[in-house]
């Protein structure tokens, strides 16, 4: 009944019409040329109006693709014509340029589960930020231009996804996306959808454009990264103070590649916070962070939110080097560094929205200078010892904000997974 010829007429084309040689950045002469990301059909959007072409590739040799389009944009597919595809082809294409196109509808998508769309959006950010951690390509302005417009796209796609989720949500979305390069690629993507969902805790009337730039300075937090050498870089054991010191250079690092880029092409993002953040998230709430001893206030209350986002992923998302600590245990460490590391009013309301009461048995935490950006073998607990006890830190934070109380009747769900 719904054979392309007959039901579908000019939306379907003629496969060698459409024949487009190559996937490859550059074709032989030198010339650029498209390339093409396999989508999977239960990803496509049906029964509205397709906002991308569809491709597939007709060629028998693995190393010589050949490209044709399939369904032309602007037009209506409907389910039965995705069947039809199915049936016929092994895999579906969409153009590299269209691929915000295609991230946009994602969230139109019925029927997909969400795990399956972040999974889009994830393997979308790693394959933006891997054109600027790649080392073998030649940064320039243009590719980070390229990266920066690609982070928001899956930025924006992310913020559709996550729209309603709490942070214990986004906690059991991240344990079901699959594992790529944790500290260059997932941390990052975990720290984004965090600071995304503890922006919308702090502020549930938070404008969509203030979630995206949350988001993108999550995702670029650690882009000074980059200048930083791999052996020190990927050194999950201790690191001698001559590397620890290296390391401390990549927010200014990071700040200055964004400062020296123009961005203000970009419109809509405010890059002055998405800066701020790159430069300021290892800064310490008490002013004993780096590079600039910022402390309380002084630092952006978007860095002081990506500096918990990245705390509570790095303890708590399962990676290749050390065991993590549960919900529970997780937030009772990061309840030690409050006032000190981590701002208390973010903490409180962070705390709330993971739903947890904390049981205050955590015997353990992690010293100021810990760094949640960096591998580590083992988490390098000190034991709490009679000196340091946490009373000390909310009395302070009660000299300097006022009592800060959490209100366990509010707690409904009790305990997370
Ligand atoms: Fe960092």
């Amino acid at each position: 009944m719904h054979g392309k010829s007959d039901k579908n007429g000019d939306k379907f084309l003629n496969l060698n019409e459409e024949a487009i040689p190559m996937s490859q950045e550059e074709n032989s002469a030198g010339r650029k040329v498209k390339s093409y990301f396999s989508v999977s059909f239960g990803l496509v959007l049906i029964d509205k109006m397709l906002p991308y072409d569809l491709y597939i590739n007709s060629s028998t040799h693995a190393k010589r693709e050949k490209f044709v389009r399939i369904f032309h944009k602007g037009n209506l597919l409907e389910g039965t014509d995705l069947e039809e595809f199915r049936r016929k082809y092994h895999q579906l294409y969409v153009d590299e340029a269209e691929r915000d196109l295609y991230l946009q509808s994602l969230v139109k998508v019925d029927g997909a589960e969400d795990v399956q769309k972040a999974e889009v959006i994830k393997d979308s950010a790693i394959s933006y930020l891997k054109s600027v951690f790649n080392s073998e390509h030649e940064f320039t302005n243009e590719v980070l231009d390229e990266t920066i417009e690609g982070c928001r796209e899956s930025v924006e796609s992310m913020v559709d996804v996550i729209e309603d989720y709490d942070i214990t949500d986004v906690h059991k979305l991240i344990g079901q996306l699959s594992f790529h390069d944790f500290y260059t690629y997932d941390h990052s993507i975990n720290v984004a959808m965090y600071s995304i969902s503890i922006l919308k805790a702090l502020n549930p009337k938070a404008d969509r454009k203030d979630l995206v730039v949350a988001g993108m300075g999550g995702l670029l937090h650690d882009i000074g990264k980059i200048k930083i050498p791999t052996r020190i870089i990927n050194n999950p054991g201790k690191l001698s103070d001559e590397d620890f010191q290296v390391i401390k250079d990549h927010p200014d690092f990071g700040y200055g590649l964004l400062c020296d880029h123009d961005c203000s092409h970009h419109e809509g993002v405010d890059f002055d916070i998405i800066k701020r953040v790159v430069h300021e998230h290892h800064e310490n709430y008490n002013g004993t962070g780096y590079p600039n001893n910022l402390k309380g206030t002084e630092i952006s209350v978007y860095a002081r939110i990506t500096a918990i986002a990245d705390f509570y992923d790095a303890i708590t998302t399962k990676r290749s080097y050390h065991e993590v600590l549960s919900t529970q245990d997780a937030l009772e460490v990061m309840s030690h560094s409050v006032g000190r590391k981590i701002d208390p009013k973010i903490f409180e309301v962070f705390k709330k929205n993971v739903n947890i009461i904390l049981e205050g048995k955590s015997k353990i935490q992690l010293p100021d200078d810990f760094d949640p950006c960096q591998p580590q073998n083992i988490l390098p607990f000190d034991k709490i010892g009679p000196k340091i006890q946490r009373s000390d830190f909310l009395k302070k934070d009660e000299q300097d904000f006022g009592r800060v109380k959490t209100d366990k009747k509010d707690n409904k769900k009790g305990r997370a997974s």
